[in-house]
């Protein structure tokens, strides 16, 4: 979709937006058209039952007498003290749906928060332009057939706001967050027999554009490097795997950046996950395919850091495998030994994600020394039990990362909650004939076993583990998350870069 920022003025066609504010207070957008309809939206406003300008409502009004409009939409803006960017990008997100579900073609937004509120009028168009982006998301690219009532109608989209100019420098680094958060959601929803470990490595590749180094092991280089866990989840694939290494250098000269240490991200790329011999039930195995949404995330991520610039050294990593039953697929009760040298015991080959993190994470500490790590899983089922659709998963072994994490969440609605680890459930975890086991014995507390088995690879350095197997997909459409892959995880990582490590 079109976005482009103009200083009000009287809409003169398609569709149009104007804010009003709880208990039925017209914005000055709202009053004008007031007066040009000889009243309709005030009439439209007392005679509803259920609009009351409560934030997000909406309330149509079908070709407007005496305009050239083909509707105006009443936007509840709610109290000025709850305005604030999560809900302008809702607002923005709804606007978007409504429009475009009744078909427009063009829309214009003239919500004016005006000094009302603690946002700036510029941020508050911006924000509203961001929620319409993000979900005006689609993945229609197979669709050969479309009839045109389900083809996307909405194409452009103008908004209103004084002070253009900074309305445009708020909307650049958004801009750059929708492209991202669609790049990764196309990367995750892209089948398994198109996204594999090589043309998601490729996928990746195309960061260095932005600046981005990139680095591809191959499964030469990786048995090298003893990577013999990630290997043998991979074994049984005619796809070989591949890591992914991104690096960017954005701190350049920053004092004592070097020092520290990147920021690094290790995202699970499971490219499909069959269970491998211990293998999954028929039904919705399909859903698999999006068992890599860790990788695509910190692929989507560190776009986004090179294309605003951000002022951060950072490295991702992503680990590629496909999990499938074959003559060399690894079996149950066979022994590995990981880059790390401890050796495991694979109980179960679905509980392959582990195995792909732990040489991840080691080769990551290795080679670059991280100031702190961030590792984005679908790593269990168990994780949906414990928190269904709402929250990922967060472990970790520093409270003042957990504690980021949740406030990032919190500013960007990617909400997590942290659950524990401890030594009681470490113990669930050792292997009579190795020195760990990839499952416990019992199917309790399945995500902090998986989380406990990812710590062993993790040496003293603040880590982070963020089990988004609820949270990647979607099978309901939300105010800026359309239905299917959310890349749940780039805008809340994004934000913890911004707020706590840039400009430090
Ligand atoms: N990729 C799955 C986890 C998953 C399940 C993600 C459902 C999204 C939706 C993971 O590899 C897996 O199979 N985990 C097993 C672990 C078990 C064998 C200990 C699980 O959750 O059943
Ligand atoms: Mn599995
Ligand atoms: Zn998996």
């Amino acid at each position: 979709m079109k976005i482009n920022f103009v200083e009000p003025d009287q809409p003169r066609s398609g569709a149009v937006a104007v804010g009003v504010w709880e208990e039925g207070v017209l914005t000055p957008a709202a009053r004008r058209l007031d007066e040009a309809t000889g009243g309709a939206i005030g009439r439209a406003v007392s005679s509803s039952r259920r609009f009351e300008g409560k934030k997000e409502e909406l309330l149509p009004i079908v070709a407007p007498a005496n305009l050239p409009l083909s509707r105006i939409v009443l936007a509840g803006l709610g109290k000025p003290e709850s305005v604030d960017a999560r809900m302008l990008q809702q607002l923005g997100g709804k606007l978007f749906a409504h429009l475009n579900g009744a078909g427009e073609e063009a829309a214009t937004f003239a919500v004016e928060i005006g000094d009302r509120a603690a946002i700036g009028q510029d941020q508050a168009a911006a924000q509203l332009a961001f929620g319409a982006q993000l979900r005006s998301y689609r993945f229609d690219r197979y669709k050969t057939k479309q009839k045109p009532e389900q083809k996307p109608s909405l194409e452009s989209l103008t908004v209103m706001t004084a002070g253009v100019a900074a309305a445009e420098r708020a909307w650049q680094p958004l801009e750059k967050t929708a492209q991202a958060v669609s790049f990764a959601r196309d990367l995750v929803s892209e089948p398994a027999n198109v996204i594999y470990p090589e043309t998601l490595a490729a996928e990746a590749q195309k960061l260095e554009k932005l600046g981005v180094k990139i680095g591809v092991l191959d499964e030469k280089r990786m048995h090298e490097l003893g990577m013999n866990a990630l290997l043998a989840v991979g074994q049984g694939s005619a796809r070989p795997p591949r890591l992914v290494v991104m690096e960017w250098h954005g701190a350049k000269g920053a004092r004592g950046a070097d020092a520290k240490g990147p920021l690094a991200f290790v995202g699970k790329g499971v490219t499909f996950d069959t269970g491998g011999i211990s293998i999954k039930p028929a039904a919705g195995m399909a859903e698999m395919k999006w068992d890599m949404a860790g990788a695509g995330v910190v692929i989507g991520l560190m776009r986004l850091l090179a294309a605003r610039k951000a002022k951060v050294n950072a490295v991702g990593i992503a680990g590629l495998v496909e999990n499938m039953p074959s003559g060399t697929a690894l079996r149950p009760g066979d022994i590995v030994t990981s880059m790390s040298g401890q050796t495991i015991e694979v109980l179960n080959t679905d509980a392959e994600g582990r195995l792909v993190l732990a040489d991840a994470l080691w080769y990551c500490q290795d080679r670059f020394k991280p100031r702190l790590i961030v590792d984005l899983a679908t790593l269990t089922g168990a994780v949906v039990v414990a928190l269904g659709h709402h929250r990922a998963g967060l472990f970790a072994n520093n409270d003042e990362l957990a504690e980021r994490l949740i406030e990032a969440g919190k500013a960007t609605g990617e909400q997590v909650w942290r659950l524990p680890l401890d030594e009681s459930y470490d113990r669930e975890i050792d292997s009579d004939a190795a020195d760990v086991k990839n499952i416990a014995s019992g199917r309790a507390a399945g995500s902090i076993i998986g989380a406990q088995f990812v710590q062993r690879f993790v040496k003293d350095v603040p880590w982070a583990h963020l089990d988004i197997a609820g949270m990647a997909w979607s099978t309901k459409d939300a105010p800026i998350v359309p239905k299917g892959a959310t890349a749940f995880g780039v805008r809340l990582l994004d934000r913890l870069v911004s707020a706590y490590y840039e400009n430090e």
